[in-house]
């Protein structure tokens, strides 16, 4: 009988990625039965996944009791866990993380892969402090090992998606395509495609199973300074590109509430130490590489997402206000108002 590897984030760019890759692999998809996570299970996502064969459970990771609905006799289970953006002070996605764990532990879960990242306050000696989406999931990494649970931890990195769905680069008035950031061009940013690329790295653990418990995995097909993004950028788009150094105040300033700052040190983290703290990726692509999976480089998502950056069917009406552009519209999320207004600043006027 199939082995149950339950699914958490289904719905979601990860958790959907490991579901899509382990039905294409044609081991795994013998080897596993796939078990999906969600609140909702009528949301039409849910609903797609339950059309291709995807055991769908309904769960909340706010209640023991579903947890255990859910993770009842799952071999292995991949965790993915999601800040309470913008809510000072919240502990909620470590109460997530931990309440999974605990579930896992009291289950029996032979094989968890949890997406996880560096403390930033610990890795700094306290320098960057207000990065809790980096330092709760960290914690639950920390959690998981003193609870003794097998465990892979998958460091996910930079999305691609950031610069084309999240309107990273962003195309001026004067038709150059703008990249801003509170730190130099010469940072290194480890790039990954999430929607392709994140189910490799969970596959290749779940094919070495007995290689990886312990080990951190550090998901990037490569660093890629602004430099690069913006010359490769230009050579697959043929657009002229532009690199800017945003002060760190003007950075925040364009930010609301708490996320200003920690947006500005998740960055300034990026910068020194590193993301990884300096770690080579070579270990985890090999990883990646002798399971004969291709990880995607920054060139090849351009050529397959050229479309994202004109975020079609978005309207954007603005209004002068003393130099500042102001958006009218609710169409475009956090991140790509925040950007937005980055941009505007330096290069509309
Ligand atoms: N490195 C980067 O550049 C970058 C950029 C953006 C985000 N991130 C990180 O990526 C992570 C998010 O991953 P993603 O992009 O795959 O997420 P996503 O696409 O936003 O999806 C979030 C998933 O989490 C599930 N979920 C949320 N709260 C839940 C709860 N209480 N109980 C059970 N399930 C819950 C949702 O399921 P349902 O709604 O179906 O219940 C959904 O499937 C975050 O931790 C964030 O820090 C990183």
């Amino acid at each position: 009988m199939s082995k149950i590897v339950t699914v958490f984030g289904a719905t979601g760019h990860q958790g959907g990625c490991v579901i899509r890759t382990i039905l294409n692999d044609l081991d795994l998809s013998k080897e596993f039965k796939i078990r999906g996570v969600t609140r909702d299970a009528s949301k039409p996502e849910a609903q797609a996944l339950a059309k291709q064969g995807i055991g769908i459970t309904t769960a909340d990771m706010n209640s023991k009791d579903s947890l255990r609905q859910a993770l009842q006799n799952s071999h292995s289970v991949f965790l993915v866990t999601t800040p309470a953006w913008g809510t000072a002070g919240s502990d909620a996605e470590l109460v997530h993380g931990k309440n999974v764990v605990d579930v896992a532990k009291e289950a029996g879960v032979e094989h968890l892969i949890f997406s996880s990242l560096l403390h930033v306050t610990g890795t700094t000696a306290g320098r960057l402090k207000h990065v809790p989406h980096f330092d709760q999931k960290a914690e639950v990494e920390r959690y998981i090992r003193s609870l003794g649970v097998p465990a892979t931890f998958v460091l996910r990195e930079y999305f691609m998606t950031n610069y084309s769905m999240i309107g990273f680069i962003w195309k001026g008035e004067n038709g150059i395509w703008t990249l801003a950031y509170p730190v130099g061009k010469e940072a290194k940013f480890p790039l990954i495609d999430i929607s392709a690329d994140m189910g490799k790295y969970v596959a290749a653990s779940l094919r070495n199973r007995s290689a990886t418990p312990g080990t951190q995995l550090l998901g990037a097909e490569d660093y890629y300074t602004p430099t690069r993004i913006l010359e490769e950028f230009e050579q697959v788009t043929g657009n002229k590109t532009q690199f800017v150094l945003v002060d760190p105040e003007t950075y925040k300033s364009f930010i609301p509430g708490p996320m200003g700052q920690e947006m500005l040190e998740n960055h300034l983290f990026i910068e020194s130490p590193g993301y990884f703290n300096g770690k080579s990726l070579e270990e985890s692509k090999e990883l990646v590489a002798n399971a004969r999976y291709k990880l995607t480089t920054w060139k090849e998502f351009l050529e397959q997402n050229k479309n994202l950056f004109a975020w079609p069917g978005i309207e954007v009406k603005m209004m002068l206000d003393g130099g500042r552009v102001e958006i009218v519209t609710n169409n475009l999320n956090l991140y790509q108002i925040c950007n937005f207004h980055i941009l505007s600043r330096y290069h509309m006027h």
